[in-house]
């Protein structure tokens, strides 16, 4: 199968965790303005939209125009700056050294031999030692002051990336940050604000869009196999039970914190990123509202007293979040998406990725299909006989290096090419916005017996007209 195990999802690269003290302290911290985001409202009580329309200038300090169907500047050579180099941005940096035309020329972390490791990559790799900044929290800033970068990629924990795309683009850089995108309604609208204000493009790189299965079933869907659409699922299933409680695994406890501060779905993104794209969500099609429900928070008190010793810091933790949580969106067109999550309780890992419509329907986890007239007598097909409709990204590169199956390279090395040719990107702030929206709304939903929540149309009203996306033609370069 072609889906990231556990394993190779979270690149276990030990690091050290002198921080955690800190985390604890300032994961939501002040500074970033996230205070109270563990009460029950605050985390979605944002404005739900601008005063604005798509065709109306009522705001324009507000925002600019839209940022759809805009391609990057064409550019020999791409030049990249990482902020934060864990797990997730210690693994990136070995695909965008691989990829040609692109440099990278800062690092920033604050903690300083995870950023020594990655600058001995880049000179491993012949290209010049990196401007690295370690100097504490802030000095990301600094990075994204300099002249010389083109792309910043915020791989850190959740809490950051809103502040991290924010500075980038104030200061005239393309921005990517891991998903989320951030976690609140305002903070969503802010970015879809500015990058529409500076012209620069602010995505989430969701690696997920990019897995084999997920770009062949996009590809059928638009070529009609499936017939009219009509639902479709998707996950984040993942245990890191075991993770969330090693002390040396993420740089502190921030991602088990987050299980003290919310009820709802926090990590949409994976899940819903591919099936938004079966259904050309901002692309003729649009999601309006979620409704969500949790289970009790069980799983992570149950882990801890099997495993964590007396004493260890996560027993003064008490724990809110849902082990699972189940949200369905409606999309304008009446298509029906099932979210869920779960990374707290012991399970096979999964993203479900299914679609279905009149003609018939695919499953992943296994993988399996069933397509009139392909088959019948309600028998599962097999999905490998469907590679002719592989993405080109999967026919020109069969067997990519680098994690989660190939999939963290096929987005690199096509965010990289369209950073290189000038090609508009697969996915824009819009797309970035909606994936994440689900994150507070289900939160909200939650805590309101399963009240639906209206999501936000990004777009200002531009959803309803078909574009391109991630099914991209191969460029002639
Ligand atoms: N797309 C994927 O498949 C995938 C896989 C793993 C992780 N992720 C995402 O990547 C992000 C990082 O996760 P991780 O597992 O690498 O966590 P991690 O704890 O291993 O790494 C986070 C890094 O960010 C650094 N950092 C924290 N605050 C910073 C700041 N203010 N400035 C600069 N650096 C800072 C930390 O020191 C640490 O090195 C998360 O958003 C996570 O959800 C995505």
């Amino acid at each position: 199968m072609h889906e990231a195990t556990p394993q190779n999802h979270e690149p276990h690269e030990a690091g050290p965790s002198r921080r955690s003290v800190l985390w604890t302290a300032g994961a939501a911290g002040a500074g970033l303005g996230l205070t109270g985001l563990g009460t029950p409202s605050a985390a979605a009580a944002a404005p739900q939209a601008p005063a604005a329309g798509p065709d109306t200038a009522a705001a324009p300090e507000r925002h600019g125009k839209t940022m759809i169907g805009v391609p990057f500047e064409p550019r020999g050579t791409v030049r990249v700056g990482i902020i934060g180099l864990g797990n997730r941005g210690g693994s990136m940096i070995d695909l965008f050294l691989a990829m040609p035309g692109v440099r990278v020329v800062a690092l920033c972390d604050p903690v300083q031999d995870k950023v020594a490791k990655a600058a001995a990559k880049v000179t491993k790799a012949g290209q010049p030692a990196p401007a690295v900044y370690t100097n504490g929290d802030h000095d990301f800033a600094n990075l994204c002051q300099r002249t010389d970068i083109d792309f910043v990629y915020a791989a850190t924990p959740w809490d950051w990336h809103f502040e991290m795309a924010k500075t980038a683009m104030l200061n005239g850089k393309h921005v990517g940050t891991e998903c989320p995108l951030a976690l609140r309604l305002d903070q969503l609208w802010e970015l879809v604000d500015l990058s529409e204000r500076t012209r620069r493009h602010c995505l989430q790189l969701e690696n997920c869009c990019y897995g084999r299965n997920e770009m062949r079933v996009l590809r059928m869907a638009h070529a009609g196999l499936f017939g009219d659409l009509l639902h479709g699922a998707g996950a984040y299933v993942h245990d890191l039970r075991g993770l969330m409680f090693d002390p040396t695994y993420y740089e502190g406890p921030w991602r088990r914190l987050w299980h003290t501060r919310l009820r709802g779905d926090l990590y949409p993104n994976h899940g819903f990123g591919p099936v938004a794209n079966y259904m050309d969500v901002n692309r003729g099609d649009r999601v309006v509202r979620i409704s969500s429900f949790g289970t009790p928070a069980l799983g992570l008190a149950a882990y801890r007293k099997q495993h964590m010793p007396a004493g260890d810091p996560s027993w003064k933790e008490s724990y809110v979040e849902s082990d699972r949580t189940i949200s369905l969106v409606q999309t304008a067109k009446g298509r029906v998406i099932r979210l869920e999550h779960d990374v707290s309780t012991p399970h096979p890992y999964s993203r479900i990725n299914s679609l279905g419509g009149t003609k018939g329907l695919f499953e992943d986890y296994p993988e399996r299909i069933y397509l009139e007239p392909d088959q019948s007598n309600d028998e599962w097909g097999d999905f490998g006989k469907y590679a002719q409709w592989d993405h080109w990204l999967w026919k020109e590169h069969a067997n990519p290096p680098g994690g989660h199956g190939g999939m963290d390279y096929m987005l690199v090395f096509r965010l990289t090419q369209c950073l290189r040719l000038g090609l508009v990107p697969d996915f824009d702030v819009y797309d970035a916005a909606t994936w994440s929206a689900p994150l507070p709304l289900s939160d909200r939903s939650i805590r309101a017996q399963g009240a639906p929540q209206e999501i936000p149309d990004f777009t200002r009203g531009l959803w309803s007209k078909a574009r391109p996306g991630m099914d991209s033609d191969r460029p002639a370069q």
